[in-house]
């Protein structure tokens, strides 16, 4: 680019979502110069970050030139070939995380083997091949079976719950590798956000609940409400060492069901993640700053909260595009409300932004933070 030098170190990330849009927040009071590689540029950070480059994510060569002169890569996803990431690496760039680690957020088989092997405790799991493999593994673990693509799902898409043989051959006829766990009768979900530096430092955000409908987050509660002190220190080790483990550098999101029996690892993230958005507003250190943080190698933040109770509410787009309009009821009705747009096109059902509430008490934090959100994608008043 024209005139362009950087003055502070250079953090490039590869993906353009909201997430990279986000971590610029952070890199403005930090002086970090932020790169992003996207697909095109009306990408959620290709608006909002200078050093957009454009290129594809799947193409070594397209890597190899956007890492030039970066002190450090990262992801918004984890679609980059773990390959490339490894290519990468040897070529003496910094890459945060590193293609040993990320593997286990981009291969869910990869990562039941690895937790597995760790003894982190998992629903009981199998790679299946076919519609016969998947329907003896529900013989032996019961009904229902839950079939889950091993690459590329989200928000639920790549999950199936199946009560019947036909629904077994329904998901496979996605045509897509998939494997097999044991359905989990889960009282509710929760997050641990973890970060770890490549010198080994690890820190834990407190422990939170989400909510999910049809599969997507709608709404984060932190702290995770009512969780025994035992169990949340518990799930924090479990992040903690898992990202030790693993090697992870970076952030790590681990989604866990909270059961009768105890806690159950569903998956691995290693990025900024939709269950820490709260942070922004509701801890010392937010998870966008921590992650650069870490892929810097820098000492980390303080995760504690700045409130005693924070909810993050997702906006989910509905029929009308024209979301600032609404801005001025949801302003008006409650100043404390913070809302962060992602500047993307808005479609229903897709996640285009989401609100925050700090505060002392749940209930009346929550409501606020849904008042909020189902008015912005709405215009509903609850
Ligand atoms: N073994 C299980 N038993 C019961 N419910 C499950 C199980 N695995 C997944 N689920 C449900 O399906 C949801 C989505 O599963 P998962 O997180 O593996 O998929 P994903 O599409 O990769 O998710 P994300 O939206 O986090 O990217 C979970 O949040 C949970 O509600
Ligand atoms: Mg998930």
């Amino acid at each position: 680019m024209n005139g362009y030098s950087p003055i502070g170190p250079v953090v490039g990330i590869v993906g353009a979502g909201q997430l990279a849009r986000m971590t610029q927040q952070a890199a403005i009071a930090l002086g970090i110069e932020l790169r992003v590689l996207a697909g095109t540029p009306d990408e959620s950070a290709a608006r909002v970050i200078v050093d957009t480059r454009i290129g594809d994510y799947r193409d070594l060569a397209d890597l190899r030139e956007f890492g030039k002169g970066c002190d450090a890569i990262t992801f918004d996803h984890e679609h980059v070939p773990t390959e490339h990431i490894r290519a990468l690496a040897e070529a003496g760039l910094q890459v945060h995380p590193g293609a040993d680690a990320l593997v286990h957020a981009q291969d869910k088989a990869v990562m039941r083997e690895r937790l597995t092997a760790i003894g982190a405790p998992c629903p009981a799991w199998a790679r299946v091949s076919d519609a016969a493999e998947a329907t003896a593994f529900a013989a032996e673990h019961g009904w229902p079976l839950v079939l889950k693509a091993v690459r590329g799902g989200y928000d639920g898409r790549g999950v199936w719950v199946c009560r019947t043989e036909a629904e077994v051959t329904e998901a496979f006829a996605a045509g897509v590798p998939l494997m097999a766990e044991a359905f989990v009768p889960f009282e509710r979900e929760l997050a641990v956000l973890v970060a770890r530096s490549p010198h080994g430092q690890g820190v834990s955000y407190p422990v939170v609940e989400t909510v999910q409908q049809d599969g997507i987050c709608v709404e984060v509660l932190a702290p995770a409400p009512g969780l025994d002190p035992e169990e949340a220190a518990q799930a924090q080790r479990v992040a903690l060492n898992i990202a030790h483990e693993l090697g992870v550098t970076g952030l790590l999101a681990v989604e866990m069901f909270q059961t009768a029996g105890g806690l159950v690892v569903n998956e691995l993230a290693m990025r900024p993640h939709n269950s820490g958005h709260w942070t922004i507003e509701g801890a010392r250190t937010s998870q966008f700053e921590q992650h650069l943080r870490a892929v810097l190698d820098l000492p980390l933040g303080s995760p504690s909260m700045t409130a005693p109770v924070v909810v993050m509410a997702n906006l989910l787009g509905g029929d009308d595009p024209d979301l600032f309009k609404r801005y001025e009821h949801v302003m008006a009705h409650d100043p404390g409300v913070k809302v962060h747009f992602y500047g993307k096109e808005v479609r229903p059902g897709r996640k285009i932004g989401h609100v925050t509430v700090t505060g002392d008490d749940l209930t009346a934090v929550r409501a606020r933070a849904r008042h909020a959100a189902v008015h912005l994608a709405t215009g509903e008043y609850t």
